[in-house]
């Protein structure tokens, strides 16, 4: 705590939203003009950009709004701040690495879970992580994944060589070959690549050498956010709201998974759906026996298991009723459809 205290004592201010930014405009001045090195470019950036020469204390108290992103570039802003001066998200989360929170007696740069990350995001309180990654527990029930799942560490995410805002997270790095790891980093923060690309977002996008999920499309040249939602609330979603479209157009939270959401006439196809799906629902448990003859059944592999037994990939949402030879069978919500559930394994029979 005392590492974070203006050698000059804290500024207080009765607001509250106003007190804590004060802070850290007059300890940005103390730490700038007595640091030797820095000290000529924090002057000349400070005429640069128009600031009171006293620091950004001074500027602010003279009515001007302090923006880090004047110095400091940002690629959420497109403001590509002074030239020498660090992007500001490698100066924020580089600086803040080694710090330790008194909350926790840790540093920041040893936290494994969100509460480190939602010390400055947001979240305690409004749950920014809420979808279907961030619900997922394990069996005694502890949160599976937080933040640095995703993004490593806040060295990690500090390292000079990203390009902040565009080198992101993807959902391959974990969702690949009908496995899913639990972490998209290895041991140095960079994201796994493996060569499957079934659940991949698109190269390039939205500039050459970026990969990001938000401009990437999917079947039917959709968002892949128009089946998943947004980033960090993914269907199923925490959040009622969040899962308003996916309710809408079939009836439950989840991926958009059924064809008749869409298609007024369901196209039978074997692998023409989402990710190379199938037609799913009678018809298609009408219509597989053909291509699943013989070598045909090497392609149902990926998502019903080596074993043809079932994984999550082959789960079923939703309850359903579907007829078979002999009458009719029932599967409960979360059942891993399999070869098995209706006739002796693959081979049909
Ligand atoms: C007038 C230009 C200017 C503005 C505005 C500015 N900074 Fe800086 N800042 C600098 C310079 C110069 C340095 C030292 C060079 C570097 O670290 O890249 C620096 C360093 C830092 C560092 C590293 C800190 C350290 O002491 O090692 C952090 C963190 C930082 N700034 C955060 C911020 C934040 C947050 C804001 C907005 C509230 C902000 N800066 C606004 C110029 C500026
Ligand atoms: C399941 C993986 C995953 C987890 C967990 C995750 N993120 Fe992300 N995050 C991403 C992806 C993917 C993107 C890029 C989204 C895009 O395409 O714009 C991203 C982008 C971001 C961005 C840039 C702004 C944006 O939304 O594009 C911030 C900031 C961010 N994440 C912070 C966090 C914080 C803080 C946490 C923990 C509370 C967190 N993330 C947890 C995958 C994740
Ligand atoms: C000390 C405050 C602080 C902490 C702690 C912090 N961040 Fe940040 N983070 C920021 C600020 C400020 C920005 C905005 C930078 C900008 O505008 O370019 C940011 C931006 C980001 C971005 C988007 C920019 C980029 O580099 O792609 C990501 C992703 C991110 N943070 C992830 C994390 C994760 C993951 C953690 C926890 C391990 C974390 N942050 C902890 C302050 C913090
Ligand atoms: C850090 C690894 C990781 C990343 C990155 C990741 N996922 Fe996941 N995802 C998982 C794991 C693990 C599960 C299984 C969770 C569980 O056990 O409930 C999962 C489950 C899912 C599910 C199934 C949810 C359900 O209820 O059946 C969907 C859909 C999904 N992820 C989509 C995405 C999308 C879209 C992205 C990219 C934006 C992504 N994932 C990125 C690890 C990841
Ligand atoms: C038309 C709707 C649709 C679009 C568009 C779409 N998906 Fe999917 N996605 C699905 C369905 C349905 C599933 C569930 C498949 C299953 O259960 O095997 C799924 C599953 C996933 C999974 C999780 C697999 C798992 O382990 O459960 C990921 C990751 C994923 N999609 C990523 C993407 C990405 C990246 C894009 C964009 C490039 C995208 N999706 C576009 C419908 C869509
Ligand atoms: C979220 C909406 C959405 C869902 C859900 C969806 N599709 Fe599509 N699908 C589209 C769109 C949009 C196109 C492109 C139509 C065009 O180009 O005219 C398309 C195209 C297709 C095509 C190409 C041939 C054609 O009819 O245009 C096939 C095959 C197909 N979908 C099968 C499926 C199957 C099977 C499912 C269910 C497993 C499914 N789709 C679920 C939106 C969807
Ligand atoms: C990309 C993943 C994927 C592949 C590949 C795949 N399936 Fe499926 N399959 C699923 C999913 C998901 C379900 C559950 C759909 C549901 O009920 O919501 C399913 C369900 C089924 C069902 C029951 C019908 C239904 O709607 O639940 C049959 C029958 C079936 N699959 C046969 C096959 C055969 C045969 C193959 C190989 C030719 C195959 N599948 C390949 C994902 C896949
Ligand atoms: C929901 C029930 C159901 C599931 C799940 C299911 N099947 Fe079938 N399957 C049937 C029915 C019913 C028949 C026979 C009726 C028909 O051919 O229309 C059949 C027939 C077959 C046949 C033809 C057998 C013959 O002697 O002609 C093959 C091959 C087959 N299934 C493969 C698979 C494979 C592979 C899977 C798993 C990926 C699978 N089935 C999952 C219901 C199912």
């Amino acid at each position: 705590m005392l590492a974070a205290k203006p050698k000059a004592g804290w500024v207080n201010d009765a607001d509250p939203e106003k007190d804590w930014k004060k802070n850290i405009l007059r300890l940005h001045d103390e730490r700038k003009f007595a640091d030797p090195v820095n000290k000529p470019l924090y002057v000349q950036a400070l005429a640069k950009v128009g600031y009171n020469a006293a620091g950004l204390e001074t500027t602010a108290a003279g009515g001007k709004p302090v923006l880090c992103a004047a110095c400091h570039s940002s690629n959420a802003l497109q403001a590509s701040g002074v030239f020498g001066v660090r992007a500001l998200t490698h100066a924020l989360h580089t600086l803040h690495a080694p710090v330790t929170d008194p909350a926790t007696n840790q540093t920041l740069n040893a936290g494994t879970n969100r509460s480190t990350c939602y010390t400055c995001h947001p979240g305690s309180t409004t749950q920014c992580l809420r979808g279907a990654m961030g619900n997922a527990v394990d069996t005694s029930g502890n949160q599976e994944m937080g933040c640095q799942s995703c993004h490593g560490n806040m060295t990690n995410v500090g390292n000079v060589a990203r390009t902040g805002w565009l080198q992101e997270p993807n959902c391959q790095a974990c969702h690949h070959d009908g496995v899913r790891e639990t972490v998209a980093v290895d041991a140095n923060g960079l994201p796994l690549v493996w060569t499957d690309t079934r659940f991949a977002t698109n190269p390039n996008v939205p500039a050459s050498g970026y990969s990001l999920y938000r401009f990437s499309t999917g079947h039917g040249a959709l968002q892949c956010e128009a089946c998943h939602g947004a980033t960090h609330a993914e269907y199923p979603s925490s959040h009622s709201q969040d899962n308003a479209q996916s309710l809408d157009l079939q009836g439950y939270a989840g991926p958009v998974v059924e064809c008749t959401a869409c298609h007024t006439t369901v196209p039978n196809t074997t692998t023409g759906g989402p990710h190379g799906m199938h037609t799913i629902g009678q018809a298609w448990v009408s219509a597989h026996h053909d291509v699943a003859k013989g070598s045909g059944q090497q392609a149902c592999t990926v998502c019903h298991g080596a074993d043809y037994r079932g994984t999550p990939l082959s789960k079923t949402r939703i309850a359903r009723t579907f007829k078979v030879e002999n009458g009719s069978k029932t599967f409960a919500a979360g059942h891993d459809m399999n070869c098995y559930d209706c006739h002796n394994g693959p081979s049909g029979g």
